[in-house]
């Protein structure tokens, strides 16, 4: 027998050797079309080659592409596990080739592989034709051989193949293969082609035109081939069986289901291994190339195919959860011809087990109400939609679930009355929401979100990609289209550019698509946290809802934002360890030039507490500690020891950001929404360059990374040399000189007050001599002192009173223009001459007012230090007045 992986391998060999390039598969989530829930045929990672766009360095190629058909216009979901060769998940062989050879080389490269290579006999091969292709009529003829009675010509779409409403299309050829006439059916275009009998294996599109909206608008640039072969199928036809659900491949993982479960595989219970299998292979690789459980978009076909299979573990008894016991199985089936398999095990064990386990909790009271609400119900009859409103909202039953449980009993689900009751919900949904209080501007977004979704937020993997515009914002209000020059808030379906949240800045970039529009995206919010509003200027061109786009971060700005987000949480942590968990965060603002983070602490760091966090901080992103990221419930996520921010909202899921590596393997786990670096070593380096009080107990941490972090250095290092040079010694000896200049220059003061002092007492006032007169019959010393410390006055009064041994002292200070006084009368005098009174006559001299003190030392001043000569002139006056007086 020829195995799955054989038969896979073979045929990219045999194209390989007829000069094909062997391209791998292209992940299941479409790089280059917005428009397309997942991959769906082998065609579509080349779907902008075939129309020109886009160039490769080979003009032919062959690929085994993973293809999801479980939504949108090739939706299989609901016949999975009912019949021989329907599948969520399936492998599309096919050969390409980009304007190289056409309809002949095409038939002939097909007819040789599975007659000449794979030994099938001509015998039980029929082919189709579009009816009026008669050139590939006659190609079948000549090269196959086949009598015209074996070449059907097919009047409809069967035979007219196009990947959707846009995109390339042409005429189509299948290859049918007659598994016997044991089997019930016709052949093709026959009544009864329904049947078995006849399964279509191989269909070659000669692919020419170009649609839009359904419409053929073009030629294609050169004529070219599409082809698709189901690897499932034509393992089946070499394996001799009927059944795709009988090859290798799935006999494998429906052994493993029913070993786990204890049950039969092939009895009444055969549709539930089934779906199981089949379904086990789409979560797999839907897990593997980045889709995770979600309310919406891809995240929820995906929930719906997890959760339907996981109705039917359920039915098959499993006690405990079954799905992710089966991953070892899958990847040893498939691991090998697809690598992020294996990359993906443990996330996809870990995605299915959550799932699985929050399921189950409700899973038996959804299907009890369910029982309770068919009960008195009769084959034929229709559930009312309510109840299956209920299920999914209150019991997360998705909607094609409840089709699926009622479906052995042929009970059906009334679809309208299901999407009135949603409809119902998202109105009271808007009151509440407009009872809140909301702003009024908000509602354009809130508008927005109902109609069109949340964006779907494509950016943790990469920085590039496609959308379609659902919504153009301009001053508040919704418009049709904006043009060159206009400032514009657009939404797309899907973006790869962050909006701004969780202290994360939003992105900036570029958008750009047909009609020459290039738009410089300024920021990206968050409105209502659902949608992303990329906040643009129009360069060039035009744009409008409807319209394809390229969305291109600014991948350098992504980087270090990406740097700066990690370092938080490095820092948080650190935080935590060096000063205590009463450490939490009350803010951040993570952007691209710098960071800071606020965080609630009653003291300033000490240089220490600084030097040991940076250590620590640098010490893992030396270690280049892996970065993961995990989806769980809230509280899943604070069980896990997430540290979540008080108060904080969060919806059902939440992702879960850890850093460590060991026995640190948790060092940092918190709940972020944001972008983070792959691994640690990405930060490059972290250094603190300020920390400060923000508000009581709450204090602030600025600090760099990578490349800003070094030029912060740098500069530092700059000023020092600078330093250094102007003190004309090494930089290494800095502190040292600086230390011993401050204490130079401390000395140096001290001398110069002994010095001014000194000139003080030994005379050199203006105009006056330092040696006791005699005025009004007593000893005077009166001086003006030019450039004194008024603090010294009082000293130098006391010194000159000795000096005077009777009389009376004046001395005063002139610093800045100002004029200080002191007056002093010695004891044996305080009972004629008073202090104050001299003081005051002196200060009114110089402008002043007042003056105060005692009898024998009295102090006041006055602005105009000019005059100083006249304040000691009006005590003098005064002194000679009252001995007249006297
Ligand atoms: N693109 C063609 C198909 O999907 C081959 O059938």
């Amino acid at each position: 027998m020829t195995s799955t992986n054989d038969i896979r391998r073979g045929f990219l060999d045999f194209f390989g050797r007829e000069g094909h390039r062997i391209v791998p598969s292209a992940p299941l989530v479409p790089q280059n079309d917005p428009t397309l829930m997942f991959v769906n045929a082998g065609m579509v990672p080349f779907k902008n080659v075939f129309t020109g766009q886009e160039t490769r360095p080979y003009s032919t190629a062959v690929s085994s592409q993973k293809c999801v058909r479980a939504g949108g216009k090739h939706n299989d979901l609901d016949n999975v596990g009912y019949t021989a060769r329907h599948h969520t998940f399936f492998e599309m062989l096919g050969n390409f080739s980009f304007g190289d050879y056409f309809k002949e080389r095409a038939i002939l490269l097909a007819w040789n592989l599975i007659t000449r290579e794979w030994g099938i006999s001509p015998d039980r091969l029929t082919a189709t034709v579009y009816h009026t292709d008669d050139e590939a009529f006659d190609l079948w003829r000549k090269i196959a051989g086949l009598p015209e009675s074996r070449i059907i010509r097919i009047p409809t779409k069967d035979n007219f193949w196009a990947m959707g409403d846009n995109g390339p299309c042409g005429p189509c050829s299948e290859i049918f293969y007659d598994h016997g006439d044991h089997i019930p059916g016709g052949p093709p275009g026959s009544p009864d082609e329904d049947g078995d009998r006849f399964t279509e294996i191989w269909n070659l599109v000669f692919m020419q035109y170009e649609q839009e909206d359904n419409q053929i608008v073009r030629d294609l640039p050169r004529p070219s081939i599409d082809t698709g072969m189901g690897l499932e199928r034509i393992a089946a036809v070499m394996q001799g069986v009927h059944d795709n659900y009988e090859t290798d491949t799935f006999r494998a993982l429906i052994a493993a289901s029913g070993e786990f479960t204890r049950t039969a595989t092939d009895g009444e219970r055969k549709a539930s291994h089934r779906v199981i299998a089949d379904h086990l292979r789409a979560s797999g690789f839907l897990i593997a190339d980045g889709v995770l459980p979600a309310n919406e978009g891809r995240g929820y076909v995906l929930r719906r195919i997890m959760r339907r299979a996981m109705r039917h573990a359920h039915i098959l008894g499993a006690a405990e959860p079954l799905m992710h016991r089966l991953v070892p199985s899958l990847v040893a089936e498939m691991g090998a011809a697809f690598p992020e398999l294996v990359r993906a095990q443990p996330l996809i064990e870990e995605t299915l087990k959550l799932e699985e386990t929050r399921f189950r909790q409700t899973l038996d009271k959804g299907l009890k109400l369910l029982d309770e609400a068919t009960a008195a119900m009769k084959p034929g009859d229709t559930l009312a939609g309510e109840v299956a409103f209920k299920l999914y909202d209150t019991y997360g039953f998705p909607y094609d679930l409840t089709e699926d449980a009622l479906r052995a009993q042929d009970l059906a689900v009334d679809r309208t009355g299901f999407d009135s009751a949603m409809a119902e919900q998202k109105k009271a949904a808007r009151a509440a929401w407009k009872g809140s209080g909301a702003k009024a501007s908000e509602e354009v977004w809130f508008d927005i979100a109902e109609a069109e979704g949340s964006t779907d937020f494509t950016g943790y993997a990469g920085h590039d990609g496609e959308g379609v515009v659902v919504a153009l914002v301009r001053d508040g209000a919704r418009v049709e289209r904006a043009g060159a020059g206009e400032l514009v808030a657009i939404v797309t379906n899907q973006t790869p550019f962050y909006g701004e949240s969780g202290g994360q800045m939003g992105d900036t970039g570029t958008i750009t698509g047909e009609k020459g529009l290039a738009a410089d995206v300024e920021d990206t919010s968050k409105p209502l946290g659902r949608l992303h509003a990329h906040h643009a200027v129009i360069r060039s061109g035009e744009i409008a809802v409807g319209d394809a786009v390229h969305l291109s971060v600014d991948a350098e700005r992504r980087a270090k934002v990406r740097a700066n987000h990690s370092a938080t949480h490095l820092l948080h942590a650190a935080l935590r360890h060096r000063l205590g968990t009463h450490v939490t965060q009350k803010g951040s603002l993570v952007a691209p030039d710098y960071f800071r983070f606020d965080f609630s602490h009653p003291k300033a760091l000490t240089r220490e507490d600084v030097e040991a966090i940076e250590a620590e901080v640098n010490r893992h992103i030396r270690e280049n500690d892996p970065v993961t990221t995990r989806l769980m419930t809230p509280d899943e996520a604070i069980a896990a020891g997430a540290m979540a921010l008080f108060g904080e909202k969060y919806g059902d899921e939440v992702r879960v950001l850890s850093m460590g590596r060991g026995e640190e393997a948790s060092y940092s786990v918190e709940l972020c929404g944001g972008t983070h670096v792959g691994a640690l070593g990405d930060i490059q380096l972290f250094k603190i360059v300020g920390e400060s009080a923000v508000a009581a107990g709450v204090r602030r941490i600025e600090a760099l990374t990578g490349e800003a972090a070094r030029r912060w250095l740098t500069a530092r290092e700059d000023k020092l040399k600078e330093a250094a040079a102007a003190l004309k010694s090494a930089p290494e000896e800095v502190p040292a000189r600086v230390a011993a200049l401050v204490e130079e220059r401390r000395r140096l003061e001290r001398e110069l007050a002994e010095a001014k002092k000194a000139l003080a007492l030994g005379g050199g006032g203006r105009a006056e001599a330092a040696g006791p007169e005699q005025v009004g019959g007593h000893g005077f010393i009166g001086q003006v002192l030019d450039g004194m410390d008024p603090k010294g006055l009082r000293g130098l009064v006391d010194e000159a009173k000795k000096r005077v041994g009777s009389g009376v002292v004046a001395m005063v200070a002139v610093n800045e223009g100002r004029a200080s006084i002191a007056v002093g009368v010695t004891d044996d005098l305080t009972g004629t001459r008073n202090a104050v009174d001299l003081v005051r006559k002196a200060v009114e001299a110089v402008g002043g007012q007042g003056g105060g003190g005692r009898p024998d030392m009295a102090q006041g001043g006055g602005p105009d230090g000019g005059r100083a000569v006249e304040a000691l002139a009006a005590i003098r006056t005064m002194l000679e007045m009252e001995t007249v007086a006297a």
